[in-house]
């Protein structure tokens, strides 16, 4: 399973690039703005640390296709590993018709039903970003939608690739991963949690203590 990166943190990113367990970022217009930097600048960067699909948003405030597809043309011009994000309705799949039949990656974003999925399917997304943590802030199963969408795109063939996103938690990933998800896009919190387990940490404690009893430090 791949994993992105789900922050427009350069440090961060670079710490989880520097583990070598990603190979793609994601941003959205809530994460650039914690950042206070220009988009622009603040996506070269990115790019220069990280060789993968970098998902940068239309601007929150852009709802006409024309406006979406401007700007998608723009973002795809930053870098070739640009992958524009849009938001999906109806405006949005305009925009990705056309970004798309220009050879143009996009990443449908804000997806909350398996119909969702498909629309953006059939209008040439390359990704959809099914939202897992606010489904179960409102006490609905993320995980479900996910895997929906996980064994619709499976039947179909659609070679669409699911982003399983808004993950909150080391479990989260796991069942994404059992679900079908193609990548999980993860802040690097989780990242880091996911590292960690008591008994390595004990483990290390251990042959540390038994080497250090026999030869020193
Ligand atoms: C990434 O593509 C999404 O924008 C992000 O995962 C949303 O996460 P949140 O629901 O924690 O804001």
């Amino acid at each position: 399973m791949k994993f992105f990166v789900d922050t427009a943190n350069v440090e961060d990113i670079k710490k989880a690039n520097d583990m070598g367990v990603i190979c793609g970022v994601t941003t959205n217009p809530s994460l650039i703005a914690k950042e206070g930097r220009d988009f622009t600048e603040v996506i070269k960067e990115i790019a220069s640390i990280v060789d993968g699909p970098i998902s940068g948003e239309v601007k929150a405030t852009t709802v006409d296709a024309d406006g979406m597809i401007k700007e998608g043309r723009e973002i795809a011009a930053i870098h070739p590993n640009m992958v524009v994000k849009i938001p999906m309705t109806v405006e949005g799949l305009k925009a990705v018709k056309v970004l798309s039949a220009e050879g143009i990656k996009t990443n449908v974003t804000l997806i909350f039903s398996a119909n969702q999925a498909i629309l953006a399917a059939n209008a040439g997304a390359t990704y959809v970003s099914p939202f897992l943590g606010r489904l179960d802030d409102i006490s609905q199963p993320g995980i479900e939608l996910i895997r929906q969408i996980a064994d619709i795109f499976d039947i179909y063939g659609y070679e669409t690739e699911i982003i399983a996103a808004s993950i909150r938690n080391p479990i989260h990933v796991t069942d994404c991963a059992l679900a079908g998800a193609d990548i999980a896009t993860i802040p690097y919190k989780v990242i880091e949690q996911m590292t960690k387990h008591p008994l390595t940490d004990q483990g290390i404690e251990k042959f540390q203590a038994d080497y250090k009893a026999v030869f020193g430090e």
